[in-house]
């Protein structure tokens, strides 16, 4: 089943945190060119540095994942001394907008969110984590879900650095509907049954919760 389309303007770029991102073509493919401009508040020494390291380590988690079988953007082009980096642009709309526009039936709501804990717990199957796992770095093109954005991630992560993983997933589900109770259950369930260390994580999951409320 297709799911409804989510009227949009047509994708040309986007401004987050960190970087900005536009759509160009590159060697005549649809791609996009990824720039971490300077931020002028951090000591100059400490922002190069912040932002070298996570273009590398954006760099080495985008390959490793995909390799892995999670379908991340391929890297064209990288160009350290600019902090810029060129990405085969795929096709979809980031989760964020499935998950939130009330025409989404809840059936499909629940597939998507489904599919995402399944594509985490490869993700950590393959002993990798994300680091920034909120909805909108994630699109849905209605085939396929594919995990963008991984520069905050780490090779090897340790249980903390998994259970946030799935932390912030839980807190993005709060943001964006009213059912993140009974979807982030479906998430958990499908992340499970990827994932074969996943008793422990979820463990760790439930004493960051109860960490931040005592906090
Ligand atoms: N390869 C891509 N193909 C299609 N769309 C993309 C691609 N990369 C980024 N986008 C779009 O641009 C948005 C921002 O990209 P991204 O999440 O990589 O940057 P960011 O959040 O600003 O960066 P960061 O957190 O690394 O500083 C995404 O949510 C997505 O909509
Ligand atoms: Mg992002």
């Amino acid at each position: 089943m297709s799911p409804p389309s989510i009227p949009r303007t047509p994708w040309s770029g986007a401004e987050g945190a960190e970087a900005k991102v536009e759509a160009i073509e590159f060697l005549g493919l649809p791609a996009v060119r990824k720039v971490r401009p300077a931020k002028t508040y951090r000591p100059a020494d400490l922002d190069l540095r912040l932002r070298t390291g996570r273009l590398r380590t954006e760099v080495r988690l985008l390959r490793e994942a995909r390799r892995a079988g999670v379908r991340t953007p391929i890297v064209l082009d990288v160009d350290e001394s600019e902090l810029v980096l060129v990405l085969e642009r795929l096709p979809g709309t980031p989760l964020t907008e499935h998950l939130s526009a009330p025409e989404v039936p809840a059936e499909e709501r629940e597939r998507l969110v489904g599919l995402w804990g399944e594509l985490l717990g490869r993700l950590h199957q393959a002993g990798l984590s994300h680091g920034d796992l909120t909805a909108s770095n994630v699109l849905w093109d209605g085939h396929r879900l594919s995990l963008l954005d991984l520069s905050l991630g780490s090779k090897d992560p340790s249980l903390e650095e998994r259970g946030i993983d799935l932390h912030l997933v839980e807190e993005d589900l709060n943001t964006l509907t009213p059912d993140a109770p009974r979807l982030f259950r479906v998430f958990v369930d499908c992340y499970a049954r990827a994932y074969r260390s996943s008793p422990e994580v979820l463990e760790r999951v439930r004493e960051i919760r109860g960490r931040i409320r005592y906090a």
